[in-house]
C-alpha cells in the first residue's frame, strides 16, 4: 500500500464561482490610508509565523544568507489579530513528531505519514520535512524550548498512526505554549522585527499584475491601514470555527485561506477537515482538546454504558489513526443515543498524570472532574484544516510575492490525512524554508511600492441587512450537521444551497469590523469546503462519505484545486 501511493496522481483543477465575486472586502484607496513599508510582511503568529519571521529578519543566521547588494538589515512586521497568545500553536498539547531516538528511522516516520495520507501525500515534501525535523528541534532546544527529558534524553510518546514512540513534549501537555515562547522571547529581542498585535488583516493587496504588494488590515488603535511589503507570508492557522464543536481558539475562522482566494491564489484538498476524537464534553462549556498522547499512554475509550469499544472497530484500538477513532466514536454515540463516551484514566498514577498532563489536570478539576474516580466525558470535533492554499516546496503561491505556511498552507505533507504532531514539524520546517527563500529575495525599495496606487470600492447594494452573528452560529451549526465527520450528497447540496443564501445577504456589505468580515470569510471558506467535499465521490482519509465508502482510486486519487472565477 505504501509503495502503491509513493507518487500523487496528476493535479486537475476545478474553477468555481460564486455570489458576486468580490475582490476585496473593503473599500481601498491607497491614497487615503495610513500606510507602512516592510520588507516582509508576515500575518500570523503561530510557530510558522515566527519561525519565518527570525529566519527572514537574519536573527538566526547573522547576514550570512543575505544577497551582497543589500546594505541594510531588513525590517520584518508581524502582525497577528489577537495577542501573541491567541494562536493555535499556543494551545497545541500533544506535541511535535520528530525522529530523535535510535531505535526509530527516517524511513519509519517517512512510511507511517504517507500511509497515513492515503495516496496524497508529496513525497518530495514528506521526506524533506521528516529530515529536517532533527536540527531544527535541536535549534528549538538551544533557543529555550525545554522539551521534557528522560536519563537527559529528549523523552518521546506515542499517537495514533506512528511506528514508534516520537512524539515530543514539553511541560508536560504545554508543548505548543513551549515552543511558542521561546520563539516569542528571540522575536521580541530581535530590533528589526517589529509587532503589531490586535491587528485583523483584512486582505492581501496585489497590483495590476497580479503580484502581492502587501495588506491591508484594520489596527484596534489607528483603524484601517495599509501595510506595503516586497513579501508577504500568510501564516494566519486554521478554520475549526467553521463548525459548532472545534479544539480551536476563537480566531481560527479561515481568514488567510478566504483572503487568499479572493487575490487569486490556488487552493487545494479543502474537503479534508481532520477531527480529533477526544474533546472534553461538558454541555455549556465551550470545548477543549484532550490530547491523543493520552492515549498514547494507556488512557482507554469507555461507551456510555462504561464498555470498551475500539477494538470492535479497528485492531489498533485506542491508537488507531484519529478518524478512524472519531468514526467509532461518533458510531458508538449513536449505537448507544448518548452525547459522548468517555476516556478511562482511572488506572494511571495520580502524581504521574498531574505532572504529565498539568493543563488537562487543571481543565479537569476545573469542572469538578476528579480523575482518579471519575471518567473524562469527551467527543469529537473539527481540529485541523488539511487543505489551504496550495504552495511549492520552499511555501512560495502562485500569486508572486506571496508565501503561506503553517495550517493555512496546502504543502503536499499531509495528503488526505494528517498524522497527529505532524503539524507543528510542519511549521516549523515551512516557517524556516519561506523565511530562507524570502531573505534571498529584494528589499521593499527595489519593489517601487511607494508610488503604487490602489483603489477599489465595493459595490453598492440595497439588500436586506442579516445578522452576522445569527449568521455565524446558524453556519456552524450546518457545517457540523453538514459537512462534519461523516458526510452524504443531499445534505451537501444543501449546505452550498443555504451557504449562497447567506452570501446575497452578508457578501454584497461593507463591515467595518473584525466579526462581520470574519464572519464573510467564514461563508467563503465554508462554500469551498462543502462544493470540495461533494466534488470527492469517494472515501480517502478524512473524508469519509457515507453513500461512497470506498476509495475511488481511479477516478478520485488526484487533488480538488480551486480558484476564484472570472
Ligand atoms: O492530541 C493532540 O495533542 C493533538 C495533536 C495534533 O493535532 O497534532
Amino acid at each position: 500500500m505504501g509503495k502503491r501511493h509513493e507518487k500523487a496522481a496528476p493535479v486537475g483543477t476545478e474553477r468555481i464561482e460564486f455570489g458576486e465575486p468580490r475582490r476585496y472586502l473593503v473599500n481601498v484607496d491607497s491614497v487615503s490610508t495610513s500606510q507602512l513599508f516592510a520588507d516582509c510582511v508576515i500575518v500570523g503568529a503561530g510557530l510558522a509565523g515566527l519561525r519565518a519571521a527570525l529566519e527572514v529578519a537574519g536573527r538566526h543566521n547573522g547576514a550570512a544568507n543575505r544577497p551582497a547588494a543589500r546594505s541594510r538589515d531588513p525590517n520584518v512586521i508581524l502582525v497577528c489579530k489577537g495577542t501573541l497568545a491567541d494562536s493555535n500553536t499556543w494551545k497545541a498539547q500533544g506535541g511535535i513528531a520528530s525522529v530523535l531516538s535510535q531505535d526509530d528511522t527516517f524511513e519509519a516516520h517517512i512510511a507511517d505519514t504517507l500511509r497515513t495520507g492515503g495516496g496524497l501525500c508529496d513525497r518530495d515534501v514528506v521526506e524533506r520535512v521528516v529530515r529536517q525535523g532533527p536540527d531544527l528541534i535541536g535549534q528549538l532546544l538551544q533557543w529555550g524550548t525545554a522539551f521534557d527529558l528522560v536519563d537527559g534524553r529528549i523523552d518521546a510518546t506515542l499517537e495514533g498512526g506512528h511506528s514508534h514512540a516520537r512524539i515530543l513534549h514539553a511541560h508536560g501537555d504545554e508543548t505548543g505554549r513551549a515552543i511558542a515562547q521561546a520563539l516569542i522571547n528571540r522575536v521580541k529581542s530581535t530590533p528589526n522585527i517589529k509587532i503589531i498585535e490586535n491587528f485583523f488583516t483584512v486582505d492581501l493587496l496585489t497590483d495590476q499584475d497580479n503580484r502581492c504588494a502587501g495588506i491591508i488590515g484594520h489596527d484596534a488603535q489607528r483603524g484601517l491601514q495599509i501595510i506595503w511589503a516586497a513579501n508577504t507570508v500568510l501564516a494566519t492557522g486554521g478554520a475549526g470555527q467553521l463548525y459548532r464543536e472545534t479544539t480551536n481558539p476563537s480566531g481560527a475562522t479561515a481568514d488567510g485561506v478566504a483572503m487568499a482566494y479572493r487575490a487569486g491564489a490556488v487552493l487545494r484538498d479543502m474537503e479534508f477537515v481532520q477531527f480529533h476524537p477526544t474533546t472534553l464534553y461538558v454541555a455549556g462549556a465551550s470545548r477543549a482538546l484532550i490530547t491523543e498522547t493520552l492515549r498514547g499512554e494507556g488512557a482507554l475509550l469507555l461507551d456510555i454504558k462504561g464498555r470498551r469499544f475500539m477494538k470492535e472497530y479497528d485492531d489498533a484500538g485506542e491508537l488507531a489513526p484519529r478518524d478512524v477513532v472519531s468514526r467509532a466514536i461518533l458510531a458508538q454515540m449513536r449505537k448507544t443515543e448518548s452525547t459522548h463516551v468517555y476516556l478511562d484514566v482511572r488506572h494511571l498514577d495520580k502524581e504521574y498524570f498531574a505532572r504529565r498532563f498539568p493543563l488537562i489536570s487543571d481543565l479537569c478539576e476545573s469542572f469538578d472532574i476528579d480523575v482518579s474516580h471519575d471518567l473524562i466525558p469527551v467527543r469529537p470535533s473539527a481540529h485541523y484544516l488539511i487543505g489551504g492554499v496550495k504552495t511549492d516546496h520552499v511555501g512560495r503561491t502562485n500569486i508572486e510575492n506571496l508565501y503561506a505556511c503553517g495550517e493555512v498552507a496546502s504543502t503536499g505533507l499531509h495528503g488526505a490525512n494528517r498524522l497527529g504532531s505532524n503539524s507543528l514539524l510542519e511549521g516549523l520546517v515551512f516557517g524556516t524554508l519561506a523565511g530562507q527563500a524570502i531573505a534571498q529575495t529584494d528589499t521593499v525599495e527595489a519593489h517601487g511600492l511607494k508610488h503604487r496606487l490602489i483603489k477599489y470600492e465595493v459595490p453598492h447594494s440595497d439588500r436586506s441587512r442579516l445578522d452576522a452573528a445569527d449568521v455565524r452560529n446558524s453556519l456552524r451549526s450546518l457545517m457540523w450537521r453538514n459537512v462534519g465527520i461523516t458526510r452524504k450528497a443531499q445534505p451537501l447540496a444543501e449546505a452550498q444551497e443555504i451557504i449562497r443564501f447567506w452570501q446575497r445577504y452578508v457578501m454584497d456589505k461593507i463591515f467595518d469590523g473584525p466579526h462581520g468580515w470574519e464572519c464573510q470569510n467564514m461563508l467563503t471558506v465554508s462554500m469551498l469546503l462543502a462544493h470540495a467535499a461533494q466534488l470527492r465521490q469517494e472515501s480517502r482519509g478524512v473524508h469519509y462519505r457515507m453513500d461512497c465508502v470506498k476509495t475511488d482510486d481511479e477516478h478520485f486519487r488526484k487533488h480538488i484545486e480551486i480558484i476564484q472565477g472570472a
